[in-house]
């Protein structure tokens, strides 16, 4: 298509054959105020075709007139910020323009939210050994009392509450242990991690990695499809806008900061609690999937990386993803997890579209995942003869 209709116009050949002005001339008047009405319902059914601000427009209507169009119209109105988004405004900025404090004890807090016993302790403690004051854990088990095999949990839980998957009890249980673990000031990023998943990296990798990073790693992507956009609901207007409404999965890591802004925000999260749940709107929202990648998506989208360190298998497109059993688990499979360099989100539309991004570290292209889901307990024994090899990759 090289010699579509954009270059034909410019041919010099073809000019020759377009009315000059000699016949503008002898139009009547009648005529010319139909040639100009002509003109200018065209320029405004341009104008609705492509928005002011899109791509499109600037190329119909040149840099200059593309500009000048979106000065004729009206600014869109400013909306009147609540009392309690001003309030919430001044804190999460005051909080953001602190800068970090990097003591030589900062210790990376893991936090276990698990049902009950943690299947990889011996896993866990091989990967913590020999780094003590550099590392503290937390266990939230909503259900059953663990017994600890490892020196490093016992004695790490914190007061629980039930958690029901989907709902925002999942959240509060993320606060409660991000709560527990600020206490201790060393703690500089914080881990959350389930009873199914297991370090990838030894653990100067894994510190290196989180203390050094400049973004938190909080999954974040627009879903236009059912599972993402389609379970808003208006009732949380006027604060959380559609246009602003994430999806992502749950196991985060952030830095102390937005640490902090989590437990400050009372404004965002009463929000998510009251409307996204099971059944408002006939809707079936999970709170964990999108508040925080909602709420870190409005006030500092360029503060997180927009994926998560926790790598988990969802190509077989079930409702729960793939589980990896003892005779999964190889060399190949760890070695193939490492050494992934791109983040995939799938949308839930029809289109079902992958997008998918290089992970980037700083600025610079590195490996995406630090942990891994979904492990069966009879993994352990295959991980732990493996984990001097693969963690050395
Ligand atoms: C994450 O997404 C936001 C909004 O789309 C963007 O502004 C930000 O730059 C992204 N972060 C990174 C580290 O790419
Ligand atoms: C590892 O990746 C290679 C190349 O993509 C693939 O052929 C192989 O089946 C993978 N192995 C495992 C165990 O997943
Ligand atoms: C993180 O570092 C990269 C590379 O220096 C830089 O491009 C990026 O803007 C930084 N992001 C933040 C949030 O400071
Ligand atoms: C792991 O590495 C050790 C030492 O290099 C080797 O003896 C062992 O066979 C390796 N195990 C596997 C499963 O590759």
């Amino acid at each position: 298509m090289k010699s579509g209709h954009g270059w034909r116009v410019g041919n010099m050949s073809d000019l020759q054959f377009l009315p000059g002005t000699r016949h503008r001339t002898h139009l009547k008047r009648p005529m010319w105020i139909i040639v100009l009405v002509s003109f200018v319902c065209l320029f405004l059914l341009c104008a609705y075709i492509y928005p002011p601000n899109s791509r499109s427009a600037c190329y119909v209507f040149s840099s200059r007139g593309c500009k000048a169009l979106s000065d004729w119209l009206p600014p869109a109105p400013v909306r009147e910020l609540t009392d309690e988004e001003i309030a919430s405004r001044v804190v999460i900025r005051d909080i953001l323009s602190t800068p970090p404090v990097r003591s030589k004890n900062s210790k990376i807090a893991f936090l276990f939210l698990t049902p009950g016993p943690l299947p990889f302790e011996k896993l866990w403690d091989k990967f913590l050994h020999g780094h003590e004051g550099r590392f503290s854990v937390y266990v939230h088990a909503s259900k059953d009392k663990p017994v600890h095999l490892s020196r490093y949990f016992i004695n790490r839980e914190i007061r629980s509450d039930q958690v029901v998957w989907g709902r925002i009890s999942m959240v509060d249980a993320e606060r409660r242990l991000l709560a527990n673990a600020l206490k201790d000031p060393d703690n500089q990023h914080f881990v959350l991690l389930s009873d199914s998943c297991v370090p990838l990296h030894d653990f100067d990798y894994v510190y290196n990695y989180l203390l050094y990073s400049n973004t938190s790693f909080i999954d974040c992507f627009e879903d236009p499809g059912p599972h993402g956009n389609g379970r808003y609901s208006e009732h949380m207007l006027p604060e959380v806008n559609l246009k602003d409404f994430r999806k992502g999965a749950q196991w985060f890591t952030m830095k102390r900061q937005h640490a902090l802004i989590v437990m400050a925000d009372n404004l965002y999260y009463s929000k998510f609690r009251d409307y996204c749940k099971h059944g408002v709107d006939g809707k079936n929202c999970i709170a964990d999937e999108h508040y925080l990648p909602t709420f870190f998506n409005m006030i500092d989208p360029v503060g997180i990386a927009n994926r998560s360190v926790t790598h988990v298998d969802w190509s077989e497109r079930k409702w729960h993803p793939k589980s990896y059993k003892a005779r999964d688990v190889s060399y190949d499979l760890l070695k193939n997890i490492t050494s992934v360099d791109f983040s995939e989100h799938a949308t839930s539309d029809e289109q079902k579209t992958v997008l998918k991004r290089p992970c980037v570290w700083n600025g610079i292209r590195r490996p995406c995942y630090l942990f891994a889901r979904k492990f069966y307990p009879d993994t352990l024994d295959n991980l732990l003869n493996l984990f001097p090899n693969y963690t050395t990759l």
